[in-house]
């Protein structure tokens, strides 16, 4: 599928568009850059000290989503996506820190006409994504460099429980495009922070997403989305397991501390949805 996703990608050296031969892609300059077997390419400047999530965080990840567990997020984020694309501007759908891709396909499959770029620096996530749809591209790199896209390159440019890079998500949004900016709340599985011994979410983070972000985009649309969780301890487990808590509380604490919970262990989802349209340049 990365043949379809090409007019938006560029080299990360110089710049220059990518072209493919076979297993490989380059520019003019004779940057090249493999496609990894398993159907991803890494477009990197250097190598990052940053991995990106775990294998196992990643593993976790997919359980929760696969599952439905934040269904209502994938359901806000698809809506909202679609609604946008009906008749906007040309340009793919971009996932930055694309995770599994499952959001990305998610807008995909509601938009027939569009492509997808995921852009992830796990080799885990890669993987998945690279298979997650069949018009979605799957691209290794790391969102605190230069992104490999073009300008403009985005129609709309999702970024769910993820880092993000403001002065680069302006440089590839489209003018007329729209950025999708998905946050947890302090109330997101706060009720998990105490037995389960995880990360609170800070309160002072949506005032710190809004700073970085309002130089540069223009908020047109903020909503806040929670849904209650009934969780089994499996489902509990893979929740925690896939977020920021993981660095701090191994797989076996974590899961003693399950065990003193009685099911269904109830939690809840809480996002913020914000759409901001890039300034003008
Ligand atoms: C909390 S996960 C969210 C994944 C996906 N958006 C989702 O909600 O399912 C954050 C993702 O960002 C990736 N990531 C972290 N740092 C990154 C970076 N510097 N560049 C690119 N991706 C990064 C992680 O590997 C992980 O897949
Ligand atoms: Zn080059």
């Amino acid at each position: 599928m990365l043949d379809d996703i090409l007019a938006w990608l560029r080299c990360p050296h110089c710049h220059d568009p990518l072209t493919r031969d076979a297993g490989t892609l380059g520019c003019a300059q004779g940057h090249r850059f493999d496609l990894a077997r398993q159907g991803y390419v890494s477009l990197r400047q250097g190598r990052s000290r940053n991995p990106g999530d775990t294998t196992a965080m990643v593993l976790a990840r997919e359980r929760a989503l696969t599952a439905g567990h934040l269904a209502v997020v994938t359901r806000a984020v698809t809506d909202t996506a679609a609604a946008w694309l009906g008749d906007g501007p040309p340009g793919a759908v971009v996932d930055l820190g694309a995770g599994t891709g499952h959001y990305l396909a998610s807008v995909l499959t509601a938009c027939p006409d569009r492509v997808g770029v995921a852009l992830e620096l796990a080799p885990a996530a890669l993987r998945r994504a690279a298979r997650a749809h069949p018009r979605l591209g799957a691209v290794g790199c790391d969102v605190w460099e230069p992104l490999p896209l073009v300008d403009d390159a985005a129609a709309v440019l999702l970024n769910v429980f993820a880092p993000r890079n403001p002065a680069e998500m302006h440089r590839v949004c489209h003018p007329e495009g729209i950025a999708i900016v998905v946050t947890p709340t302090p109330a997101h599985l706060a009720e998990l922070v105490a037995p389960l011994g995880l990360l609170s979410v800070d309160p002072a983070k949506q005032p710190r997403l809004h700073s970085a972000l309002e130089p540069r985009f223009t908020l047109l649309e903020r909503r806040e989305i929670t849904a209650p969780l009934r969780l089994d301890r499996a489902a509990a487990h893979a929740i925690a397991a896939m977020g920021p808590s993981a660095h701090h509380v191994d797989d076996a604490t974590l899961a003693d501390r399950l065990a003193a919970c009685p099911e269904p262990i109830e939690a809840t989802a809480a996002v913020e949805v914000r759409v901001l349209r890039p300034l003008a340049r």
